[in-house]
């Protein structure tokens, strides 16, 4: 079941468009994580998705909800980390926790062992008479999550909750997300660093300009970096024309580059798409051309190579 729906959502400010005819559904239980380039237009479709923005055109669905017809029905099933935490004077971060479950109603009675549930989650137990503005960076972005947590929505939609995290910080942030999902919650979230993504999410869409490039399983994406590569090789000098044309006739080889290497011997680098034999075949091909190969590397590329494609190229 699609526990988000967006339909055909666009948003403008003014002339410039920020978010341009996007569609697509989160299956419920899913960690999706929504990438793209600065400026892309991510915070504006969470800003929708959360009831703070509304669209300028389209549909978008929570739990059933729209968000324009009924925010407040929406707002009870989602929890929001924004991209920016806010200024928190004399303020403990018991007190901040509390502050929001007030906001949200809890019982009284219930506050004491939900707050500290959820420190115990975020690993805060120990500062809970800590002030907020005393707590690093990270610290703040994991009370922020618990804050969101507070009235245990089903949906949680966090803006860039790893920007600005140590790696170490950033691989903790990214198991305490696979542990939210254990709990049954859905999650959106978004980032620019494709890795953050790759990790831990089942289903990812790619957004540049307002556009969504790519959306759909993980599984697709790395199916497609599987079949991405380039092959690299060094081939003496006076060969090099015929080493590129051999390259340039064979399947699956994209654009061929080749630059004077030391001793008058040339790299050529040639983009590849094709499977392990593919790449055993076209070897085969330049041995038997008697082209003189000193060195043969076919390579996968990155996960970020990918994305980099992807976003410049539109590719798919
Ligand atoms: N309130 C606003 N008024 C005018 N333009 C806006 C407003 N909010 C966003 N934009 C524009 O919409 C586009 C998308 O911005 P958005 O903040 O959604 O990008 P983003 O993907 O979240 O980027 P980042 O990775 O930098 O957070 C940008 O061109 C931005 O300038
Ligand atoms: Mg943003």
């Amino acid at each position: 079941m699609s526990i988000i729906q967006i339909k055909n959502l666009s948003k403008n400010f003014g002339r410039r468009t920020a978010v341009n005819d996007i569609s697509f559904d989160i299956e419920a239980g899913s960690l999706f994580g929504f990438i793209g380039p600065n400026g892309a237009g991510k915070t504006t479709t969470i800003r929708v998705l959360t009831t703070l923005l509304k669209p300028s055109a389209g549909q978008v669905l929570v739990d059933g909800h729209s968000v324009v017809k009924q925010p407040r029905e929406v707002r009870k099933v989602m929890g929001y980390m924004p991209d920016f935490f806010g200024v928190y004077n004399d303020m403990t971060v018991w007190e901040y926790l509390d502050f929001f479950c007030g906001c949200y109603e809890i019982e009284f009675n219930q506050r004491k062992s939900l707050i500290s549930d959820l420190l115990e989650l975020v690993d805060l137990s120990k500062r809970h008479d800590d002030y907020v503005d005393s707590l690093s960076r990270g610290m703040k972005q994991r009370l922020s999550l618990a804050r969101s947590l507070v009235h245990d929505p089903k949906v949680l939609v966090l803006d860039e909750p790893a920007s600005g995290l140590d790696p170490r910080a950033r691989v903790e942030f990214r198991e305490l997300l696979v542990e939210l999902r254990r709990l049954n919650k859905t999650i959106f979230f978004s980032s620019h660093i494709l890795s953050d993504i790759a990790e831990i999410c089942n289903q990812v869409g790619i957004v540049e300009q307002g556009n969504l490039i790519s959306v759909g399983h993980i599984d697709t994406l790395k199916r497609q970096l599987r079949e991405t590569h380039h092959i690299r090789l060094r081939v003496m000098g006076d060969t090099v024309e015929r080493a590129k044309s051999i390259l340039a006739t064979s399947q699956g080889v994209g654009e061929v580059e080749a630059d004077p290497a030391s001793d008058g011997d040339w790299d050529i680098i040639a983009e590849f798409s094709g499977d392990k034999p593919a790449v055993t075949t076209l070897l085969k091909q330049l041995v038997l051309a008697d082209v003189p190969i000193l060195s043969f590397a076919a390579e996968t590329d990155s996960l970020e190579d990918v994305f980099m494609k992807l976003t410049e190229g539109g590719i798919l």
